[in-house]
């Protein structure tokens, strides 16, 4: 409508009236349900209205508490390892072996489940781990046969519905969250992996497999479809499962990766926290030094805040580990005091 056809002189008065009450029911529902700032209605109100406000500071408070009775209002925040979770799909696969299938119970009661999915890998079918039978026979000098076949089948059942692809034995612990922490900051579309970094072998060495490794999607499909696919990786069963594995990984374009945390500690360990711990473990007399890539230095400053994995870990310290870092809390840290 043209607003000049309005403004003749028989319409001129109702339409003044007309914008005055509106503003004025306007000013009005303003001052009563903008809820928002309270603090810019402190300098629009006068200081007879500084009484209302007090008011509606009142039913402010009222309100809050009313929604807070309200289930439907309660919103339910996720916290950054939730998002993580769904941001960053880890495939975890644990070797074992029937013998130890008590050894994987433990893994499965305390850290597996913060894998998006896991599997047990042992030469007997197990459906309440799962534990599947790796088919190549069992003992240690099966290893890098069982390494083949978990990665083939983490290939097989889970390429495209995750985006990194853990090994780890029943007896490493691995926090799964911190895993996450790392990984969130490259892209699973690369060829890398990582855990704790050795020396021997090939140029870029290899990883631990006890510390347990990860490999990204494009990585496992380089292993399976250019590595084992093309015999390019050692063909029988036999032979160091890591070392194995390191050499494969090489050949076929993966790159060893550096996960040390910004204060150049470690993240991934071959022993227990007690031995990265001891002092005087990194003198040169035993392979552990000479192996590692990066040095690590004595007791607390052994290992990163947000470490990985810890191997060696016995069926009863997988529990301990869990209550260490999952249930016990100092009290009050990190909690402030209303002053
Ligand atoms: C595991 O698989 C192998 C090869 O298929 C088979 O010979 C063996 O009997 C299986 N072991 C068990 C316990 O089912
Ligand atoms: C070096 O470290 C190893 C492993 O902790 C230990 O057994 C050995 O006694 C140490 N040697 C010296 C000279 O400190």
């Amino acid at each position: 409508m043209n607003s000049r056809a309005l403004l003749t002189k028989q319409s001129i008065l109702p339409f003044i009236l007309g914008f005055l009450i509106n503003t004025f029911i306007f000013l009005r529902f303003r001052g009563n349900s903008n809820n928002e700032d309270i603090s810019s209605q402190v300098v629009l109100l006068s200081d007879a209205q500084a009484g209302q406000l007090v008011g509606l500071k009142e039913k402010l408070a009222k309100h809050g508490e009313l929604l807070a009775m309200m289930p439907e209002a309660k919103v339910k925040t996720k916290t950054v390892a939730e998002e993580l979770y769904e941001k960053v799909r880890i495939f975890c696969w644990i070797m074992t072996s029937p013998q130890n299938h008590g050894k994987a119970r433990a893994v499965k009661e305390t850290w597996a489940k913060r894998c998006n999915e896991y599997v047990f890998v042992s030469t007997e079918d197990e459906p309440t781990l799962p534990a599947i039978n790796a088919s190549v026979g069992e003992g240690r000098d099966k290893l890098w046969g069982k390494t083949k076949f978990g990665f083939r089948y983490a290939y097989k059942s889970s390429l495209a519905k995750y985006d990194w692809f853990m090994k780890a034995d029943d007896d490493t612990y691995v926090i799964v969250e911190n895993l996450r922490l790392l990984l969130s900051n490259y892209t699973p579309a690369d060829p890398v992996y990582f855990g704790c970094q050795f020396k021997p072998f090939t140029p870029q060495g290899y990883m631990s497999g006890g510390a347990g490794y990860v490999l990204s999607r494009e990585a496992l499909r380089r292993f399976v479809e250019d590595g084992l696919d093309k015999d390019k990786c050692r063909k029988d069963h036999d032979g160091v499962e890591d070392g194995e594995a390191g050499k494969c990984l090489f050949d076929v374009g993966v790159k060893a990766m550096d996960s040390r945390d910004e204060l150049g500690q470690g993240r991934f360990f071959p022993f227990q926290p007690a031995s990265h711990m001891e002092p005087g473990h990194n003198n040169k007399t035993w392979w552990y030094p000479q192996y590692l890539k990066y040095p690590e230095k004595d007791l607390l400053d052994c290992c990163s805040d947000t470490a990985i994995s810890f191997h060696y870990t016995s069926e009863v310290n997988m529990y301990a580990l869990e209550y260490l870092i999952y249930h016990l809390n100092p009290y009050g840290v990190g909690t402030s005091v209303q002053t």
